[in-house]
């Protein structure tokens, strides 16, 4: 038996996808920082069998998990076109993640990645072909987009771009792309993610990219998204973090201004996510440091900032902030280097 592995991180958006057509294809561009210490690692071991079709069985931190198995299961007969070189296998797959669950770091996105990015490798063993580097991570992309949507910027390091833009060449809506001309201050970056509450989410990501549908704003939100894609692209590549922290921020609220003006309405911030944003903005009009926040489909905030002001900020945050979180739970990590085969 053969085993392969792979480790996949999660992602945050600073564009963000919300609204989708088709298999998730994205109603707007996006790009997101790839993270490094919020991860999923996936071992795959394989036989061959004298079956004809394929079967796996599945262990979540040494815990069968039928739940996942079954959207594994789905997700490759969905599209057996693309994965019927595993006919006649059986597949142990066993994933852990590096951080709890309930706290605001999308699990499906470094899942998934992991998941797309053992196949792909499953697939040259088998078919015994080595596909170049950048042709592999964008299929992995590909098959990831398939089974997560925003899991397609995760198998990248640093920032990731998805969805058709003329801001980024080689953009598409069927993948992600790696996006490499930034400034170097941005490869330092760091995310605190302080956790306002880590009660589950009331709105499932496909229901929440459902509340789009014919959403009285989503033709001009659709715009903004592409105007801001463009502006941030801007920013990113001569390191203007003035306009990085705008959009940035304008970004995580009208994620939640969409939400709360959709019908069902949905408000997803608890009030330690207001007081929390407040206390941002004053740490920041006092010290001019450059910090800023977004939020992802949750209450939790994600506090970006660039390395050398990490421990102005991290002093600041356990004297003034902790008290407003949930059990002073702060969740740190930073901009990451993209997945890893081991
Ligand atoms: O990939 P999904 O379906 O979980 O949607 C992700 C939606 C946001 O996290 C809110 C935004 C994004 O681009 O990651």
């Amino acid at each position: 038996m053969k085993t392969i592995s792979w480790r996949c991180p999660s992602n945050i958006a600073l564009v963000k996808y919300w609204g989708k057509t088709g298999i998730q294809l994205p109603c707007n561009p996006s790009i997101s920082f790839t993270l490094r210490h919020a991860y999923t690692d996936m071992a795959v071991s394989y036989e061959k069998t004298t079956a004809t079709s394929f079967s796996l069985d599945f262990l979540f931190e040494n815990q069968p998990n039928e739940k996942f198995k079954d959207k594994i299961v789905k997700f490759i007969h969905t599209h057996w076109e693309k994965l019927n070189f595993l006919q006649g296998f059986h597949l142990h797959i066993q994933s852990t993640n590096s951080f709890p669950h309930s706290t605001g770091i999308a699990s499906s996105a470094s899942s998934m990645g992991a998941l797309t990015l053992t196949l792909c490798s499953l697939e040259d063993e088998i078919k015994e072909t080595s596909t170049p580097t950048a042709e592999f991570l964008q299929k992995a992309s590909f098959l990831a987009r398939l089974a997560s949507g925003s899991a397609c910027r995760s198998v990248y390091p640093h920032l990731a771009v998805w969805g058709a833009t003329a801001a980024v060449a080689g953009s598409s809506d069927n993948y992600a792309v790696p996006f490499t001309a930034f400034h170097p201050i941005f490869k330092t970056y760091q995310n605190r993610i302080l956790i306002a509450s880590s009660k589950e989410k009331a709105v499932s990501s496909r229901a929440g990219h459902a509340l789009m549908n014919n959403h009285p704003f989503a033709k001009v939100r659709y715009e903004q998204a592409n105007n801001h894609l463009n502006n941030l692209v801007v920013a990113l590549q001569t390191g203007d973090i003035e306009a990085f922290t705008d959009i940035t921020e304008q970004e995580a609220l009208t994620l939640h201004a969409l939400m709360m003006n959709s019908s069902p309405s949905v408000i997803l911030m608890q009030p330690n996510t207001l007081v929390v944003l407040d206390l941002i903005k004053e740490f920041r009009a006092t010290t001019k440091l450059p910090i800023a926040y977004t939020l992802d489909a949750g209450p939790n905030i994600h506090l970006l900032f660039p390395q050398d002001i990490a421990s102005q900020v991290d002093t600041w945050l356990d004297a003034v902030v902790k008290p407003y979180l949930e059990n002073g739970r702060i969740i740190r990590d930073e901009v990451g280097e993209g997945a890893t085969k081991f």
